[in-house]
């Protein structure tokens, strides 16, 4: 197979420059990280990151897996985002240039987004959130969400920012499990043209019950939507922290204090709070934007992630702002009001190093070759030079595309595999190092000890396809799910490797000649849809919650050229099946509910309709027919232990 791959080399010139210059100094990390784990980190941490009271210590497992880090110092994130770039003299430099979804541009600088950090973080105070209490953020892409998150940060305060796609009951669920104090929120978000409210989703969540602990509500106004404002609970966040001062002086908190928890899919029951720590997170947000993004003082970074998501934290809120970079935040959407939107945008401010989704990239393809008005060499990209994607799989046409329509064939892409749980980049090519190979996410991070498995945590050789895992814990791991202990030790800890390694619940597979990885897709009951994790169980649950029409329901995966995914439902009813119309009027009366209690990214693409669905003799549902009856295959498999074979041409047929 190998022969047959094609490989980029990083150019020369870009070697050259980069901030870890070819595969002999990629390897000299690895080989330091090898021979001295701790010194290698505690190193990286001492350059990366100024401390308020320096560590004495790097790594402590005695409790493992609740591994701690730097646990003896003391630091602040957002003193570390903010005020010591200013005092290394960048306070006029840009950090945020926003552009909003109409097209206006607002440039922020370090100085400015320091004072509004520091007011926020004043207010919040004034009204006594303090250290260790959480707040919620759910608000659209800018600059005060941004500042919001810092704000947070600044004052010790854990914060946990809910997407603004997710719905009043998906807020609600994680106001309850948080326990979070206060609510920032917009009146409302602007996408594509359209104001779409967010503060009546959160009255809405608040009336649903279990947030007895949200004291306040804080209100920044985006658009003209009219809002009740509820007396003593909801305030503007202008009026609160105009005349506030614009220095705050930070609270310094241990390593390990928690500076987020962020909601995500696993295989069974409700969305799991991760936890991430304050030093190991920042160091390793810091240290991937600095080595994978080889982000320079001139550099125009560009994430087009939302800041709901982790790549939205880590590189847009801390990582690129830690290094005192200059950054892209957009309000709108890839396609408003064209599907050129991006390469306008890249063109305007001469953005450098670009940052998406596969997802998108699919997306925009579509376009492109329908339309040469949106095509980027319609556009002057020349200001690029790194390109990234995250998320997802990119599959090698896209990989190529990319490669050559949006980075000229001169731009290095860097594929970067990571999750939620582990807070930075985990297996991603260095551009100035690695050389590339469309479809793979090359090789483990310098210190980053991936491996792929057996069921017992044997090393499989290269070239075997299997289960993988990180046999060390970093410094930028998740610590535990926010409240369940237990959950996070069977999850990411389970007993089939002994408690040792960390569980990635991804499939992997090496290239036999060169080990370099490739990711194979979920190994469990979570699936990908445009880059975001739905737990198949959570879709099941807002299904049989619609408890007058459903019955049962199974929710598999099937693949889709654009989302990489697609939801696809079998249902049964608590009434005859329907068929025809009334089959459509029901699924689309199924497709709200799941967009109403989870949010519109839930939304099965395919409803199907069954008297039952395929069961053993024991009434277990065998989902791997259903996979197969989702993509449209024959089914092939061996069905002598199905319950009532007669069922599969029934689901098999698409209504
Ligand atoms: C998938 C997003 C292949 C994977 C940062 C992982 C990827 C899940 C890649 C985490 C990639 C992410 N190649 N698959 N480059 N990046 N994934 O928590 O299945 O939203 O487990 O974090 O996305 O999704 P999450």
């Amino acid at each position: 197979m190998s022969e047959e791959l094609k490989v980029y080399a990083p150019p020369a010139d870009f070697a050259a420059a980069a901030h870890v210059n070819g595969m002999a100094a990629y390897e000299a990390l690895c080989k330091e990280a090898e021979t001295d784990y701790e010194g290698y980190w505690g190193r990286l941490a001492k350059e990366l990151i100024t401390w308020k009271t320096p560590f004495t210590k790097v790594l402590n497992e005695a409790e493992a897996p609740f591994f701690k880090w730097f646990e003896d110092g003391t630091l602040n994130v957002s003193y570390n985002c903010l005020d010591r770039n200013i005092e290394r003299g960048l306070g006029d430099k840009t950090a945020i240039i926003f552009e909003a979804d109409g097209g206006e541009v607002t440039k922020v600088s370090y100085s400015e987004l320091l004072a509004k950090t520091c007011q926020i973080a004043n207010g919040l105070r004034s009204l006594g959130i303090k250290k260790g209490d959480r707040v919620m953020i759910y608000i659209a892409m800018s600059v005060d969400g941004v500042a919001a998150m810092q704000a947070c940060a600044r004052i010790g305060a854990t914060h946990s920012v809910v997407f603004g796609g997710f719905s009043a009951q998906s807020l609600r669920d994680r106001i309850e499990d948080t326990g979070a104090k206060a609510i920032i929120t917009a009146d409302c978000q602007v996408r594509g043209g359209k104001q779409l409210p967010l503060k009546a989703i959160v009255d809405e969540a608040l009336g649903l019950g279990g947030c007895d602990s949200i004291q306040k509500v804080l209100v920044v106004k985006r658009g003209d939507a009219k809002n009740a404002m509820t007396a003593g609970r909801d305030v503007w966040m202008d009026d609160l922290v105009s005349g506030l001062p614009t220095t705050c002086e930070p609270e310094w908190v241990e390593a390990e204090h928690p500076l987020f928890l962020l909601y995500t899919s696993g295989s069974t029951g409700k969305p799991k709070g991760v936890q991430h720590s304050t030093g190991g997170y920042l160091l390793h947000a810091a240290l991937t934007t600095k080595w994978t993004f080889d982000l320079k003082a001139d550099d125009v970074f560009w994430c087009t992630a939302d800041i709901g998501w982790v790549t939205g934290h880590t590189y847009i809120t801390y990582g690129p702002l830690a290094l005192g970079g200059t950054e892209i935040v957009f309000e709108g959407v890839p396609t408003y009001p064209d599907a050129g939107r991006f390469w306008k945008m890249i063109q305007d401010h001469k953005v450098s190093i670009f940052y998406t989704a596969p997802t998108a990239i699919r997306s925009l393809i579509k376009a492109a070759e329908a339309n040469d008005a949106v095509h980027p060499k319609s556009y002057d990209l020349s200001s690029l030079r790194l390109l990234g994607s995250v998320g997802e799989p990119i599959n090698p046409a896209a990989w190529e595309w990319y490669h050559q329509h949006v980075g000229g064939g001169r731009c290095p892409i860097v594929d970067t595999f990571w999750q939620t749980e582990t807070g930075g980049h985990m297996i991603t090519p260095l551009p100035g190092a690695t050389p590339l190979v469309p479809g793979s996410c090359t090789l483990p991070f310098p210190g980053i000890q991936f491996a792929v498995v057996d069921e017992v945590g044997n090393d499989l050789p290269w070239g075997k396809g299997g289960i993988l895992v990180c046999k060390k814990p970093w410094p930028s791991m998740i610590r535990t799910i926010w409240g369940d202990p237990e959950r996070f030790k069977k999850s990411y800890y389970p007993e089939d490797f002994k408690g040792k390694y960390y569980l990635a619940g991804d499939g992997a597979i090496r290239d036999e000649k060169t080990g370099y990885f490739t990711i194979t897709g979920r190994i469990d009951d979570v699936l990908n849809v445009s880059g975001h994790r739905m737990g198949t169980m959570e879709i099941e649950s807002a299904l049989v919650s619609c408890t007058e029409l459903v019955a049962e329901a199974a929710v598999v995966g099937r693949p889709d050229d654009t989302t990489g995914e697609a939801i696809c439902a079998f249902v049964v009813l608590k009434r005859p099946r329907p068929t025809g119309d009334e089959a459509k009027a029901i699924a689309k009366q199924l497709r709200d509910h799941v967009g109403k209690e989870i949010g519109p990214i839930a939304k099965p693409k395919d409803i199907r309709f069954g008297d039952n669905l395929p069961k053993t003799r024991s009434g277990k549902i065998m989902r791997r027919l259903l996979r197969s009856l989702a993509k449209g295959e024959a089914i092939t498999q061996d069905t002598s232990t199905l319950e009532n074979p007669a069922i599969l041409d029934q689901l098999g047929e698409n209504n």
